[in-house]
């Protein structure tokens, strides 16, 4: 399985770009719970994985997420926005990344070099209500250049 999912994430990142628009990958599909992501970076896909969605919920579950650097992460910024069945709910920014205070081990790498992630997350959430959710997430570093960009579609239905 690990095996499995590690050579997925290499196949991913390394597939030559065949068309305009990046595919949309399936981190999830159980009974009621659905979870897809596109990339929204025109340069670059990039690579997630979660195992067993159905623990998505549950206190801790394993998360694995591969990109390539195409720039600097001396500082890194993060930009969150949710939608609910079409409404823009909330919007959430934070810097990930600061010369002075290298909060994560990803934080300095340069241009060129890979993170891989992997490891167990919490969302310290108890339950997704139902609908259909639109997360749009984009890393950026302090000259405004594009790290990586998703949409991330949820449905419980
Ligand atoms: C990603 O979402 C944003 C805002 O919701 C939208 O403007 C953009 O077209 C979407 N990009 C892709 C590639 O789906
Ligand atoms: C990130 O969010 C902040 C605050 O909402 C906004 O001012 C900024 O333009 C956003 N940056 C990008 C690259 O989307």
């Amino acid at each position: 399985m690990k095996m499995r999912n590690a050579a997925l994430l290499f196949l991913v990142l390394f597939h030559p770009r065949l068309s305009t628009e990046w595919p949309t990958h399936t981190v999830c599909k159980e009974n009621n719970l659905e979870i897809y992501y596109k990339s929204c970076d025109p340069v670059q896909d990039f690579a997630l994985s979660i195992d067993n969605c159905a623990n998505i919920l549950k206190n801790n579950f394993n998360f694995r997420a591969a990109v390539i650097l195409r720039h600097s992460i001396t500082e890194l910024f993060l930009n969150l926005s949710l939608s609910i069945n079409g409404r823009r709910l909330l919007s959430y920014s934070e810097k990930l990344c600061d010369p002075k205070s290298r909060r994560f081990f990803f934080c300095g790498k340069k241009k060129g070099e890979h993170i891989y992630y992997e490891g167990p997350v919490s969302l310290g959430i108890q339950e997704i209500p139902k609908g259909k959710y639109t997360v749009s997430m984009k890393l950026y570093n302090g000259d405004h250049l594009t790290i990586a960009c998703a949409n991330f579609t949820i449905k419980n239905t």
